[in-house]
């Protein structure tokens, strides 16, 4: 694997290249952008940082689609961010167009590259560039879980004053204020988080990771980007590097959690071939009920996509 492209070279797409290029895992990014020479500049920008932190992935930026020509991977971050009162599913008119069309460019140009689709609504996003792209499923998957479940540990970890690494969790359902952390899975460091927090205080810190996009869009004006990069640039060198890592992401699903036809989060464990294997949890009764709310609310924005008519 050696040419990664990322379509969108605004917060999050300038973010992912960035955070690819200090990894050292890849031969070449592609950044492009319809602003002008927008990805040129951050591609350059980004360049000129490789003597200083020693990495030799070379950066580009484009408008034009011929430079994307036989891209492994192309992560699609195109697309308009939330402002202040919006959800994530209010941008579904202006990004399911934005997202269908750049899939189709991509696909003049590369035959068979493995999409990581980051633009909101995330998971009917995904499911667009699916039908747009008709690639095997296995090879398109959402971002949301690796953030949300970043959210989630960077809380448990400040609030239990222990450091971020010793936590780990799993998060599933769509990514919007519906997605379902389990604390059942959630340990610090092998041990029950259970063990070390008040219910109360968990709950707490469950509800504030369901809206923490939101947090941050309040926050700053528009939604994060630092945390987002990161969070897809970890999903291309789990391929890339083929390592058999395990992570929550938004994937096609056929009857796996009784859910059916529609991208939603679960755990995943990814390979050179996108998703290598869908981990099976055996929920409660309470998660399942968590979990379908969720893939009822996302199945009601696929029907909005789908009234579209895009694909
Ligand atoms: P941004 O506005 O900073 O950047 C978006 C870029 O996309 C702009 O530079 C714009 O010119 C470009 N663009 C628009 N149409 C295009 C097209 N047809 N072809 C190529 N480029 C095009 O926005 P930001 O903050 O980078 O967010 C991007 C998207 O990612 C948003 O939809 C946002 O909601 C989503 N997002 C998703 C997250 C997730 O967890 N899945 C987390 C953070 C953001
Ligand atoms: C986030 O969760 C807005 O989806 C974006 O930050």
């Amino acid at each position: 694997m050696s040419k990664v492209t990322v379509v969108g070279a605004g917060n999050v797409g300038a973010t992912v290249a960035n955070v690819l290029a200090h990894k050292d895992i890849v031969n070449e990014v592609v950044l492009v952008d319809i602003k002008g020479d927008f990805a040129k500049g951050k591609a350059l920008d980004s360049w000129q940082q490789a003597p200083i932190d020693y990495y030799s992935t070379k950066l580009t930026g484009t408008s034009d689609y011929k430079d994307t020509k036989g891209s492994d991977i192309v992560v699609i971050t195109a697309g308009i961010p939330r402002k202040p009162g919006m959800s994530r599913d209010d941008l579904i008119a202006t990004n399911a167009k934005i997202v269908v069309s750049v899939t189709k460019s991509i696909l003049k140009y590369s035959k068979n590259p493995i999409f990581i689709i980051v633009s909101n609504p995330l998971d009917v996003m995904s499911y667009a560039c699916l039908k747009a792209s008709k690639s095997k499923p296995s090879r398109v998957i959402g971002m949301a879980g690796i953030l949300d479940t970043a959210r989630y540990r960077a809380f448990l970890a400040t609030e239990l004053e222990v450091s971020p690494k010793d936590i780990q969790a799993v998060l599933m359902g769509g990514h919007g204020d519906t997605m379902v952390p389990l604390p059942r899975f959630t340990t610090v460091a092998g041990i029950p988080v259970t063990d070390m927090i008040t219910k109360s205080k968990l709950n707490k810190i469950v509800e504030r990771t369901k809206k923490g996009g939101g947090e941050l869009v309040k926050l700053m004006g528009t939604s994060a980007w630092y945390a987002p990069g990161a969070a897809a640039a970890q999903m291309v060198e789990s391929i890339v590097k083929d390592d058999g890592r395990i992570f929550p992401c938004s994937v096609w699903l056929e009857g796996e959690y009784g859910v059916k036809n529609m991208f939603l989060g679960v755990p995943v464990q990814l390979g050179k071939e996108g998703i290598k294997k869908i981990i099976k949890l055996k929920l409660n009764t309470d998660e399942k009920k968590l979990l379908k709310v969720s893939a009822k609310a996302v199945n009601a924005v696929i029907a909005s996509f789908k009234k579209m008519k895009l694909v």
